[in-house]
């Protein structure tokens, strides 16, 4: 029985976990997450000078907070772990500086964990369940805001990426879709829920590069761009001059807006369902894993599932807790790493591109 306790810091959310257990059952002592939404949204974006400062405040609060809801002092963790990549540079330091000193501290070992590594094994997590964490093979779909991505996972370590954006993550496409529509930020949950009443085949929107392996969705993203201001135009456009930076310029009706976060929704959800259902049927796999914040997308799980069960192929999604950013998923990954005799050194060094280690 190990207890580990990992930091999250790619990103905008700061996050604490600590996890207790072996590879096939564990318990979840603590799970602490930051949101940090409030303090990005008015920019539209992530600010990295922002998230950075507001780690450096939320972490030693967080890892407080974990210790004690856990009941444990820190002297009794086995190992302590932290996402060293990819993401912000300034925002990666702050957590892996952080379970480094605790590592040397207390003379325990350091796990440098990779984040995609922790959404691509965090369907397997089941906080409630004991011995359902078997990593099987799989096709894996990490979708989110930094990334979209398909992996064969033959095992924990044994990755084979099959195909990546070459341009915007789906969770980035729907950001600036949203933000060209004057909704907030994050923009795909704004997306999703105008789409829940919307029409997906009112407006004609690509499905790119169907025929490979790779994704692109900046075509999608400027195909809308285009057609707001031809369906603005059947109700007048507005001058602009008092929008602010998140408002849209185009007036759009609001079934019509409905209309075109369905349309843009079904075409992203399309391209998924059929590259995941390609690298099921090229690398022989029968189960789809998918994890990253789009995967809490209510409408992408639901087709994702009647696809897998029409194919006869069983399907895993994160739970919706665990999809957007966390430590836990970060504390299991590193779990099943010690218990595989994996351990990193103090001197490596965080990486802001770390391709995941095959
Ligand atoms: O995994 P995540 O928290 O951060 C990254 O590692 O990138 O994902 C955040 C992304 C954002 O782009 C957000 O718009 C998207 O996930 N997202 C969604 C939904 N909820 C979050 N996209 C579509 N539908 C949703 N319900
Ligand atoms: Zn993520």
């Amino acid at each position: 029985m190990k207890t580990v306790l990992a930091l999250e810091t790619s990103c905008d959310e700061t996050a604490v976990a600590i996890l207790r257990g072996t590879e096939s059952r564990y318990d979840l002592l603590a799970s602490e997450v930051a949101s940090q939404i409030a303090a990005h949204e008015k920019y539209g974006g992530i600010v990295p000078e922002i998230a950075s400062r507001n780690h450096l405040i939320y972490a030693p609060r967080l890892l407080n907070r974990a210790a004690s809801a856990a009941k444990i002092r820190l002297s009794e963790i086995d190992a302590f772990a932290a996402t060293a990549g990819p993401g912000l540079a300034s925002s990666l330091m702050i957590g892996a500086s952080i379970a480094k000193g605790l590592s040397i501290g207390f003379g325990k070992p350091y796990l440098a964990i990779n984040h995609l590594e922790g959404h691509l094994l965090s369907p397997f997590f089941r906080a409630d369940k004991d011995g359902e964490n078997e990593i099987r093979p799989n096709v894996s779909l990490i979708v989110s805001g930094g990334h979209t991505m398909l992996v064969l996972v033959r095992g924990v370590t044994k990755y084979h990426l099959v195909g990546r954006t070459v341009d915007d993550a789906a969770g980035e496409a729907f950001d600036k879709v949203a933000k060209m529509l004057g909704l907030g930020y994050p923009g795909g949950p704004e997306i999703e829920k105008r789409a829940r009443d919307g029409d997906p085949k009112r407006f004609e929107l690509p499905r790119s590069m169907l025929g490979s392996e790779n994704f692109s969705f900046s075509g999608l993203k400027t195909a809308v761009r285009y057609l707001l201001p031809k369906v603005a135009g059947q109700f007048g456009e507005t001058t602009g001059r008092e929008r602010r930076p998140t408002q849209t310029l185009y007036d759009l009706d609001e079934q019509t807006l409905r209309d075109v976060c369905a349309s843009f929704q079904q075409a992203v959800i399309d391209v998924l369902i059929a590259k995941t259902v390609a690298a099921v049927q090229k690398y022989r796999v029968d189960l789809v894993t998918m994890s990253g914040g789009v995967s809490c997308n209510q409408e992408l799980r639901r087709q994702m599932r009647e696809t897998c069960v029409r194919k006869g192929i069983e399907f895993k999604s994160a739970e919706p807790w665990l999809c957007t950013d966390n430590a836990a998923m970060i504390a299991f990954a590193a779990m099943l790493r010690l218990c595989v005799g994996y351990e990193s050194q103090v001197t490596d060094e965080i990486d802001p591109n770390l391709a995941l280690a095959l």
